[in-house]
């Protein structure tokens, strides 16, 4: 049996006990992708951050808690001997450079500095070691397939998922998603607006399908 690695839902950088910053992400194609694994035969380690859906309960997943990026990347160097890494959470950003332990009192203004989080994909997908297969996904707002292009050079995946809103129809927290597949050498698979289970499927009969030709 094959072994895959997924990050699902959304990793959180506190600021203080109270507040943080995080990424919208219901956590719902996640989901549907694991779903789809187990479908195709995979056994399946799942890395999550903070998830709105239920979590599928199955023999065959085993769940990481990674409640922010630092956390994430650990435990994605742990498990990166796998056979194929789908990278679908929706990873903050930046974290403070100063978490403060006590609640922060509201004053006027705040003004908060903050340095760059690690890149799992990027890091993983460098690792020569690392997973057979690497899958990354990006939504992008404006010029999508040419900002989904360069992100699958810039993160060295083998694959990008390119997720795009439609107009007036927004794709967080939604039964549906929109857009398609590239390959390494930049061929795209269009898949449209289809629910996120079938999404899942379509994203994983395709990868698979290329990878046994
Ligand atoms: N990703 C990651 N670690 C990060 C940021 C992103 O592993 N610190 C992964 C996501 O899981 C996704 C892909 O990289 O598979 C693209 O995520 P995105 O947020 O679009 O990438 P960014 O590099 O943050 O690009 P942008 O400047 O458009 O925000």
């Amino acid at each position: 049996m094959k072994t895959a690695l997924i990050t699902v839902g959304s990793t959180r950088e506190y600021i203080d006990p109270v507040r943080y910053i995080t990424n919208e992400s219901s956590g719902q194609q996640g989901m549907a992708l694991i779903k789809s694994l187990i479908k195709n035969n995979f056994k399946v380690i799942c890395l999550h951050g903070y998830l709105q859906v239920k979590p599928i309960v199955s023999k065959k997943i085993s769940y990481i808690f990674t409640p922010n990026a630092e956390s994430m990347l650990k435990a994605a160097k742990k498990n990166k001997n796998v056979d194929l890494a789908i990278f679908n959470a929706a990873v903050a950003d930046y974290r403070v450079e100063n978490y403060q332990k006590q609640k922060i009192k509201r004053n006027k203004n705040l003004t908060l500095k903050l340095k760059n989080n690690p890149d799992i994909l990027k890091t993983i997908s460098n690792i020569s070691s690392g997973p057979q297969i690497t899958v990354g996904f990006a939504y992008e707002t404006n010029d999508v397939k040419a900002n989904a292009l360069k992100k699958l050079k810039k993160k060295n995946c083998d694959y990008l998922v390119l997720n795009y809103p439609i107009s007036k129809n927004n794709i967080f927290n939604n039964k549906y998603n929109n857009g398609g597949v590239f390959n390494k050498k930049g061929h795209y698979h269009q898949i449209g607006n289809v629910t996120k289970t079938s999404f899942a499927n379509q994203v994983l009969r395709h990868i698979l399908k290329a990878e046994n030709e």
